[in-house]
């Protein structure tokens, strides 16, 4: 039986997070890492190694702190291990879990690796389905990252210093006393696309990367803002701190109240007013073709059902048996995360 996802937070308010508990440790030679700096830190963060308990141990709840360091996990356990670290509000969090773990993840073993692909998620169901970790190309991780390269110009899963620079530039130039902040988001983000635009032949920035893109533009400005100052304003050396070595800054606290679509919404859809743009793929460089039937930024409901019948569905044409019943699940518990939104669910298997 697949764990459910954990509900809301019982303590859900301000707490020193970086605490002696959880150590900063740098990840070994076998332990994986890749696109997201949330994850990667509450991995760094995570379990100690002395204490590194198997698989079926984390069931205990003294282990179900942040994350495997390992940096394989249960989609229960990333729930866990966002409301805990930076309180992303229940809600959220299983969207971008459930999203994931459908299109990155093993359905079967129930583990995803937050990097690349890797035999620690078991056996892997019949291709197409890629099972490829959050590393993957063209799944949930996309093109126009801040501080990673397009897939076409090497590793888009690593940290890159001239991304950085230019995300610390941005920052000077147009957010509150040199942070990165709303208005450095905007302008990096169109940034970001211009730049893809100019010079990535194969750029793809449609749904459903349009939705993460702007998503994950704001959340340096939320999350990786220690929750007792909690004013948008995110200095460049904690900024470093999560990109680079994925660390939490000293003495780091999360969010004082969960956070969730309400407060994540109107701040990407700021960012849109500010530079919008049309969906689409360039046919070669600096030849960007508008897919204007392809889900626009703002309808939330359109991408999911996008995920769902065209991104799952292209790995996972006709499953059956055990397979069948693991994508029905998670695909339950990802509508559980979006009915706050009254979209249909959208059932590509059948009901
Ligand atoms: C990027 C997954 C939670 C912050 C990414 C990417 C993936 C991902 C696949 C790469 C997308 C790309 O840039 O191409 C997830 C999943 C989460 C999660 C499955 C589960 C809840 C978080 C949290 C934070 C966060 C809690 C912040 C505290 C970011 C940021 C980026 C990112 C800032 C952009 C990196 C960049 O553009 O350089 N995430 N993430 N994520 N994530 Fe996460
Ligand atoms: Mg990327």
């Amino acid at each position: 039986p697949i764990p459910p996802p954990p509900g809301p937070l019982v303590n859900d308010g301000l707490l020193l997070v970086n605490d002696p508990s959880h150590p900063f440790i740098q990840p070994g030679p076998d332990d994986l890492r890749g696109p997201c700096p949330g994850l990667n830190t509450l991995a760094n963060h995570g379990v100690r190694k002395t204490l590194r308990p198997t698989v079926s141990e984390f069931h205990f709840a003294e282990f179900n702190q942040y994350l495997p360091r390992s940096g394989v996990a249960r989609p229960d356990q990333l729930v866990t291990a966002v409301m805990e670290g930076f309180n992303l509000g229940n809600d959220f969090a299983r969207f971008l879990v459930y999203q994931a773990h459908l299109i990155d993840g093993n359905p079967i073993t129930n583990l995803i690796s937050i990097g690349m692909k890797t035999p620690q998620t078991g056996p892997d169901p019949p291709a197409p389905a890629i099972v490829g970790g959050l590393s993957q190309h063209g799944t949930f991780e996309g093109d126009t990252s801040m501080t990673r390269v397009d897939a076409f110009f090497g590793n888009p899963a690593i940290f890159n210093e001239t991304r950085f620079d230019e995300f610390s530039a941005f920052s000077m130039q147009f957010g509150v006393n040199g942070t990165y902040d709303i208005n450095a988001a905007a302008e990096l983000r169109h940034q970001r696309l211009e730049d893809s635009i100019q010079t990535n032949p194969e750029l793809s920035f449609q749904s459903p990367r349009i939705l993460s893109a702007f998503s994950e533009a704001v959340f340096p400005t939320i999350f990786f803002v220690d929750g007792r100052l909690d004013n948008g304003q995110l200095n460049l050396q904690a900024a470093r701190s999560f990109f680079q070595p994925n660390k939490f800054p000293d003495n780091f606290f999360r969010q004082p109240a969960p956070v969730s679509f309400p407060t994540i919404q109107p701040l990407t859809q700021q960012l849109f007013d500010k530079h919008p743009f049309v969906p689409g793929m360039n046919n070669g460089t600096n030849n960007f073709i508008e897919l204007p039937d392809t889900p626009a930024l703002s309808d939330f409901c359109g991408i999911y059902d996008d995920i769902v019948n065209r991104v799952l569905k292209t790995q996972y044409p006709n499953p059956s048996g055990p397979l069948l019943e693991a994508l029905q699940t998670n695909l339950n518990f990802l509508f559980s995360a979006v009915e706050g939104h009254n979209c249909t669910q959208a059932f590509p298997f059948g009901q």
